[in-house]
């Protein structure tokens, strides 16, 4: 399908079904897939193709500037020890896209073309920071941060507990 660029914000209305809660401006269609769409430029066209997007977004308050739908308040982790995480796995988490991807944001030893938004974590041992520390700050930023671009990877569900027990530990380890 192709629109004009300066249709981008109101494809959705042309192309899609809505539901209720979803800003009118969204690229939604509840046909597809998985929902959620994306634009792709069709070269020399000065047009747009909307495809299918890999995940389904919509339960994500973030389709549009006119997503006024709440998102779940800053939230204690609760954090109870002993810590029982595994720095391999919490690696491999930190630096999967699909995962953590904290290496987006933050500079994390020995990989290239680091994020440079977030802290520097090379080193972090050496702060002394308690593990319940590091697991809120994981768990939900917000409650240090309220205007943090940092996802509450807890909070929204995004990683398990475990997998936040393994990322406290791998930061924890960072020499
Ligand atoms: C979208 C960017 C982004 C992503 C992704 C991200 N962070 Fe962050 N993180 C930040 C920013 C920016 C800060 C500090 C300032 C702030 O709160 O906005 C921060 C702060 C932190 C802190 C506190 C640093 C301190 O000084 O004590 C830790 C620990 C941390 N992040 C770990 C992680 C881990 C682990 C992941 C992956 C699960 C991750 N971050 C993913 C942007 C990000």
């Amino acid at each position: 399908m192709h629109l004009p660029l300066y249709g981008l914000l109101f494809a959705g209305l042309a192309l899609c079904a809505w539901a209720g809660d979803w800003p009118a401006d969204a690229a939604v269609d509840a046909h597809a897939p998985t929902r959620t769409l994306t634009p792709k430029v069709v070269v020399n066209s000065g047009r747009l193709a909307w495809e299918p997007y890999k995940r389904d977004l919509t339960p994500w308050p973030s389709l549009s500037h006119l997503d006024r739908r709440p998102t779940p308040p800053p939230q204690a982790a609760g954090f109870t020890p002993p810590l029982r995480g595994d720095v391999a796995r919490g690696r491999a988490i930190a630096l999967d896209p699909a995962r953590g991807n904290c290496i987006a944001c933050h500079v994390l030893p020995g990989e290239d073309w680091p994020g440079s938004l977030g802290h520097l974590l090379l080193g972090y041992r050496k702060r002394g920071h308690s593990d319940a520390y590091v697991y809120q700050q994981i768990y939900d930023r917000r409650l240090i941060n309220p205007n943090t671009v940092m996802p509450p990877f807890g909070t929204f569900g995004l990683l398990t507990e475990q997998d936040i027990r393994d990322l406290t530990a791998y930061v924890q380890s960072l020499d």
